[in-house]
Formats: C-alpha cells, structure tokens, sequence
C-alpha cells in the first residue's frame, strides 16, 4: 500500500489522503459501500463503477458460504469473480457471526458456530479466516476480531479486547508467512467496548505491531451507544494511532456521523445504512433525508436534489415517480440506491475538498446548517 497524507485541516484532525492499493488510487476520507453479497444490494459492479466509487466492501463471513472458496479460487479471486476492477476491502467475518447467529461460542481457538445450511457445528479461526481473505483476494483484509456489544459491561469486554490483540498475532503470522502481504493489507481492530482504559491499552498493544500492519480500524461502536460515548472513543483511539497509517471506523453512515468521525482524524467508512434506507424509499440530501413513500411527494414532479450528478437525478426522474414505484417496482429501490451511494461520496468528496482548501470547519457549519431544520 502507498499511503500519503496530502492535507491536514488546522483546527480538527480531519485529514486528507491518498492510498493506493493493487486497484487502484482511493482519496480519503471515503465511504465504503456495503456489497455484502458481492454486489451492492440492486446494482451490478458496473453500476457502482461508474458511479465513480473506487472502494467497496465485501463479506468473508457470506462469501465463504455461498459462492464458498471453491468457486472463488476457480474464478480467480472475489475481484474476477464479481466483475469489480477497483478496491475491495473485506470484513474478517467474526462480527456477523456474533451478530447473525445465536448459536456462535467464542473460544480462545475461534468462534464456533452452527452452519446456517447444514446447522454442523463450524469453526472459524484467525487462520482460516485470514486464509478465505486470501482465496477472496481483497486488497484489505481485516483481523478476525471477538466483538462484543458495545452496550455489553464487565469482564466480557477485557476479555474480548485481549483475545482481539492475540487473535491479532495470529492474524499477521498466517498472513506474513503467506508472501500475499504485497499485494493484501491486513487491518487491526482496536477494541475495548465504551471502557477508555481498554481502548488506550488495545491501542498501546497493537500499534505496537503498526510496522507488521497496513491500518487500523475502530471496531465495537454504533451499536445503540449515546453519541457522545461514541465520540469520546473514536477521538481517544484516532489521537493515538499513528498518523502514516489510515484509520476505518468500522459501521459508520449517517451523514453526521462521518463529518464528526473525520472531524476526530478517521478516514474511512461502511455502513448498511445508505442501501438499506433507499430500499425502503429514504433518499439522502444535504437538506436531510426525504422519505419518498410520503403520500406528499405524490404530486412532486421535481427531482431529489437539482445539483445531485447521479444517474436518477440527471435523468430527472421525479419525486413523484420514485414515490409511485418505491412499493411496487424494485427498479425504485434501484434509482435511490445510486442516488444515495453518490450522496455519501458527495458528502466525503466536500469534505476532502473543504480541508485542501483550508475550509473544513466552514463545510462543517454550512452542512448541519442546513441538514437539519427541514421536515422532510
Ligand atoms: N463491523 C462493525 N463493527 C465491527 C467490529 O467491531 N468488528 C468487525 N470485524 N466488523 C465490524
Ligand atoms: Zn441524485
């Protein structure tokens, strides 16, 4: 990975960068688009390409069942396989299994979990995951993490930072020893829970390692924390990682939450939220989002935002026709999907400009003057 930092805002620790990986040069800030599946849910790989995204995410955790290791080592990699030419970085797998099936037993080998298929009990270790990251062959591959809740207390969460820092171990061995380390970058994860002493030890502890990884990632939050915990421990992990890696906190998407999230020194991104909502008929726009299923945008003829490049914008389809087909024709879920993917690029595009140009905290006060106060 070739990693610069071009830009430094003044007065926040908002940055701007430039990474280059094996496809390709991305910008940061950046947000990543979820493409759990291999395909962003209601676009094809050539939609998203020439939305002008250059860094979207994939799931080890789903990949690894269906297609599964054969069909990507045949196809040549999650690249070849999904027709995707640019950046693709991939989850370790360890938080969907936590959050999508009940039946997961975290032990100090790996998480044990029953196959959603088969219900045969399945063990997903350190190596094996860092070993589907590289059949999978994404240019970032993140450490197989034990997340827990970032409403859980106690001794859980201790435990769960320290086996994160030993899993960690196992993750760079299996990676180093496998000559892939050129071309994939392998990611840690700090965690730690809402504990500021976890997270200032995991930090201590694992960029201790920074010269045998390429980043580090926030893990752990947004899971139903109150914000200003949230910003609390975002700001205390980004203040101390070191400024020539770049920092991914990890299920960020509200517009807000990024500008603060980079605001506190983060560069990237991913998030559900912007696909997930435009399938349920929410489009995003820097004067807030508008639920197109309102009965108000009925009778709506103008388009979702006049300036927005987007393909649905550009070619002027209505609010009222979005409203008519939201709840009756996928291809509605489709023209928001692109709409709202563009808008987050929009929103981190602004930002990287606001801070070449020395105007960030300008570009912050402009965006929440006018992202709030509106009805919707
Ligand atoms: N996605 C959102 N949060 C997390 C996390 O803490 N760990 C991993 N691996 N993925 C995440
Ligand atoms: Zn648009």
């Amino acid at each position: 990975m070739q990693f610069e930092v071009l830009a430094r805002c003044q007065t926040t620790r908002a940055r701007v960068c430039r990474m280059t990986l094996a496809h390709g040069t991305t910008f940061l800030p950046t947000f990543m688009p979820v493409a759990t599946q291999a395909a962003i849910k209601g676009l094809t790989p050539q939609q998203t390409d020439a939305l002008g995204i250059t860094l979207i995410l994939n799931n080890t955790y789903h990949l690894n069942l269906r297609p599964g290791i054969k069909v990507l080592n045949e196809a040549g990699g999650a690249h070849k396989f999904q027709g995707w030419k640019r950046n693709l970085l991939t989850d370790s797998g360890g938080f969907q299994l936590v959050s999508l099936s009940e039946f997961t037993k975290i032990t100090e080998e790996g998480a044990l979990f029953a196959s959603p298929f088969t219900g045969e009990p399945t063990m997903l270790t350190p190596e094996e995951s860092i070993a589907i990251q590289h059949s999978i062959g994404a240019d970032i591959i993140m450490q197989l993490d034990d997340v827990v809740s970032s409403l859980t207390v106690g001794p859980r969460v201790e435990e769960a930072m320290w086996r994160s820092v030993r899993w960690l171990d196992r993750c760079i061995a299996m990676h180093e020893q496998s000559g892939r380390n050129a071309s994939q970058n392998l990611f840690a994860i700090v965690q730690g829970g809402l504990d500021s002493r976890l997270r200032d030890l995991c930090v201590d502890e694992m960029v201790k390692r920074k010269d045998r990884v390429a980043g580090y990632a926030i893990g752990g939050l947004s899971g139903g924390e109150a914000k200003d915990v949230f910003w609390k421990i975002v700001k205390q992990c980004a203040d101390k990682l070191p400024l020539d890696r770049p920092r991914y906190c990890m299920g960020i998407g509200f517009a807000e939450d990024l500008l603060v999230c980079v605001a506190l020194g983060v560069d990237m991104a991913d998030c559900v939220f912007p696909t997930r909502t435009a399938r349920f008929g929410v489009a995003l726009t820097f004067n807030g989002p508008v639920n197109l299923r309102l009965a108000k945008n009925a009778l709506d003829l103008n388009i979702i935002d006049d300036d927005c490049p987007c393909p649905t914008c550009h070619s002027r389809m209505s609010r009222a026709h979005l409203h008519h087909l939201v709840t009756i024709e996928t291809v509605g879920a489709h023209a928001i999907t692109q709409h709202n993917i563009v808008f987050q690029a929009r929103v981190m595009g602004r930002a990287r400009d606001a801070i070449m140009d020395g105007k960030f905290p300008e570009y912050l006060r402009s965006f929440f003057a006018n992202y709030y106060g509106n009805d919707g």
